[in-house]
């Protein structure tokens, strides 16, 4: 089932909260896999001004980093350093469990995040942006459906957005939760804003299922949830 949401750019995280508490109501404990990047900031913001007021309880939730760069782990442009500026500002969130990119057996270390995840019986939910050319996590085009947790080569079009922040140290792999851990979530939420990404959000929804586009996979998912700003929404059919 695919539950499509547009609503006001003013209004996009406060949408992505709804979403989330929605797929969250069933237990205080659910397990969540959580993105980084421009997408969530307004989502993360939400929730902490939310929780301030003292009301949101995320304290009981169990977080997983979906994904993390090939670089040094507390570079300023690591995933886990995002998580410290905006996730840890929400007051009572739960510690992330996050990806070691220097661990020195990288295999090992997909293995153990696959083995915590499988642990904690899957996600309830995955929560998601959208790449330019329709990724989730690192699950660059041509991922296969049953993917797993794993090391990734990351493609240009990512190599290209990370070189905002990371330069001329931009990694060129990356550790990812896979489209199997993602869409095998109860509920998967893709939220994305911003006209630039109306034409990949159109083919992951309007366009054909395919690997080429990882995004579009999300149609196999029990529910999943878009959460679109008028602009994201802007070539989509309906
Ligand atoms: P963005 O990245 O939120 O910075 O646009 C989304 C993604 O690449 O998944």
């Amino acid at each position: 089932m695919t539950d499509i949401r547009i609503v006001p750019a003013a209004d996009f995280g406060g949408a992505c909260l709804e979403a989330l508490q929605e797929a969250g109501a069933r237990s205080r404990s659910i397990t969540v896999g959580l993105p980084t990047g421009s997408t969530p900031i307004a989502l993360y913001a939400e929730m902490a001004s939310v929780a301030a007021a003292g009301n949101l309880d995320i304290s009981g939730w169990r977080p997983f980093a979906i994904d993390e760069y090939g670089g040094a782990r507390l570079h300023p442009c690591s995933n886990r350093r995002f998580f410290e500026r905006h996730w840890e500002s929400i007051s009572g969130a739960p510690e992330v469990e996050q990806f070691d990119p220097e661990a020195p057996d990288l295999e090992a270390e997909a293995r153990r995040m696959r083995e915590a995840i499988d642990a904690a019986g899957g996600l309830d939910i995955a929560l998601l942006g959208i790449g330019l050319n329709g990724h989730v996590a690192f699950n660059e085009p041509g991922s296969a459906a049953g993917s797993t947790v794993r090391r990734v080569d990351l493609s240009e079009a990512s190599r290209e957005s990370a070189r905002a922040c990371w330069g001329d140290e931009t990694p060129a792999w990356g550790l990812t939760l896979g489209l199997r851990e993602l869409f095998s979530a109860e509920t998967v939420i893709i939220m994305a804003h911003g006209a630039a990404k109306a034409d990949i959000v159109a083919r992951a929804i309007d366009g054909p299922e395919t690997v080429h586009v990882p995004a579009s996979l999300s149609r196999r998912s029990a529910r999943a949830i878009w959460v679109l700003d008028e602009a994201a929404a802007s070539r989509l059919k309906r």
